[in-house]
């Protein structure tokens, strides 16, 4: 199946883009119902935007530095790109600022984050460090919508991974980072075409 109309999106990344490169993989596909319009970073040594420049894509960096302590006026600034390159829907992919209000409203509904744990638990930073030290057993991670509260928000899919005797937040980073790349483009996927099958796999996760 061939889609004829490909939405527009913005990504925006602080460092590696991998889940980026996920998504650019997935938007390669005919039938995928996405385009990247444009890629910004507010980190502008970020290696993600060199990746995004040698795939072809649009590609911004700003800084938030300059800014200082005027994160709206960062976020403006962000904003005004993004609706300059037509975006319809923004993926946050390892972008690690705070966000304020004013852009979290400003996309309402059209903003997704990906998290690496299985929301609510380990909203927030070192995510894989907490879950070795709490003990659990399922980790993984989360594509949601974005609100002001961080890490909330409806969500739009998840993957677990068992937590393996021996794991380091290495490994277990690891194992989760595939999951990252095969949920974000799915979850994408569900939000511009809900009415589409839900997928899911079959197996249920036992760890004991
Ligand atoms: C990913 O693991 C992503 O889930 C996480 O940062 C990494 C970015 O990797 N995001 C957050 O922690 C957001 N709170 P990437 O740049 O290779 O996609």
């Amino acid at each position: 199946m061939t889609v004829t109309k490909k939405r527009p999106i913005g990504i925006l990344i602080s460092g590696r883009g991998s889940n980026m490169g996920a998504l650019i993989a997935a938007c390669a596909a005919a039938d995928y119902p996405a385009r990247i319009a444009m890629v910004i970073s507010n980190n502008p040594d970020a290696p993600g935007l060199e990746s995004a420049r040698a795939a072809g894509l649009a590609t911004k960096a700003i800084d938030h530095r300059p800014f200082g302590r005027d994160r709206a006026a960062h976020e403006r600034a962000i904003d005004a790109t993004l609706r300059d390159a037509g975006v319809e829907v923004v993926c946050l992919a390892g972008y690690m600022r705070l966000l304020t209000p004013f852009l979290t409203q400003a996309w309402a509904g059209r903003m997704l984050n990906i998290h690496p744990s299985l929301l609510p638990s380990f909203p927030g930073l070192h995510t894989h460090e907490r879950a070795l030290h709490a003990g659990v057993r399922l980790h993984g991670c989360t594509v949601h919508m974005v609100t002001e509260a961080m890490d909330e928000g409806p969500i739009i899919g998840q993957a677990a991974v068992p937590v393996l005797h021996g794991d380091t937040p290495d490994t277990l980073a690891a194992r989760i980072l595939t999951q990252e790349h095969l949920l974000y483009p799915a979850a994408l996927r569900r939000v511009l075409m809900p009415d589409t099958q839900p997928q899911a796999t079959a197996d249920a996760l036992l760890c004991v």
